[in-house]
């Protein structure tokens, strides 16, 4: 099964990737978080990654489609996967098909902008795995503290006020224009109201899948 979760920053892409990840023991691929682990490095790739991370804009195609076919290439792969944050423009929609690689099911996660500011703010992460947590809605076990490893989770460095409305930004002008080239491809593409709880999405989810 090879699944691409689409959505507006926050819609929930992370949460519900981490889940079907486990519930289908399948790849969870996030651009964002492989983004996140590179921008940790002093290279100048590191750093240029994270310039543009941290200023909301996407990074260019030519790193990230490399990256993402290098990454789909593991082993870990081969049973199906669930991409979170890619493609996130026409440019790189079309280089999954120029690689090859074909998609089983479109799932649309859909929000209003009304939500966003909500959710990223309370949002917490686990640096070295992506794990995705809320202060309010989906709070960790232990309050700050990541439920697998124990460790401590942090804010994100692009969940500033500034930043997001940049990110939305980017996402208009980028991302919601791709929508239309799924949907008028042969693939299968559902839409799904994302502005209920997590579990309530993550039902209708499996309910496509199975
Ligand atoms: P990325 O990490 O992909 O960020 P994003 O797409 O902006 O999406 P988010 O991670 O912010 O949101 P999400 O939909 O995953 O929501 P989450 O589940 O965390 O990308 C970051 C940056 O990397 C980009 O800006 C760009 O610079 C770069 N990048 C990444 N991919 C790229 C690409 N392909 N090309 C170029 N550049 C790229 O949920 C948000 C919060 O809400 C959490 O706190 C969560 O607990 C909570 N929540 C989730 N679901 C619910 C619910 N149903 N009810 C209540 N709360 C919920």
């Amino acid at each position: 099964m090879r699944i691409i979760l689409l959505g507006m920053p926050g819609a929930g892409k992370g949460t519900q990737a981490q889940i079907i990840e486990e519930e289908l023991a399948i790849a969870n691929v996030s651009t964002g978080a492989i983004l996140r682990e590179v921008s940790k490095s002093k290279s100048d790739l590191g750093q240029k990654v994270q310039s543009y991370v941290n200023s909301g804009q996407l990074v260019p195609d030519e790193i990230i489609i490399e990256m993402l076919v290098q990454r789909i290439s593991k082993d870990d792969c081969n049973n199906g996967f669930i991409l979170d944050g890619f493609p996130r423009n026409i440019e790189q929609a079309k280089s999954l098909d120029q690689a090859g690689v074909s998609i089983d099911l479109v799932i649309y996660l859909k929000i209003l902008e009304e939500q966003i500011i909500e959710r990223m703010s309370g949002r917490r992460i686990h640096l070295a795995s992506g794990r995705s947590y809320h202060t309010t809605f989906n709070p960790p076990k232990v309050d700050g503290k990541d439920d697998l490893t124990g460790e401590e989770l942090v804010q994100r460095s692009d969940d500033k006020p500034d930043v997001i409305k940049k990110r939305l930004e980017v996402y208009f002008n980028e991302t919601e224009p791709m929508l239309d080239f799924y949907k008028n491809k042969d693939i299968q593409f559902y839409e799904i109201d994302a502005s209920e709880p997590v579990k309530a999405v993550t039902e209708k989810i499996l309910k496509i899948i199975n």
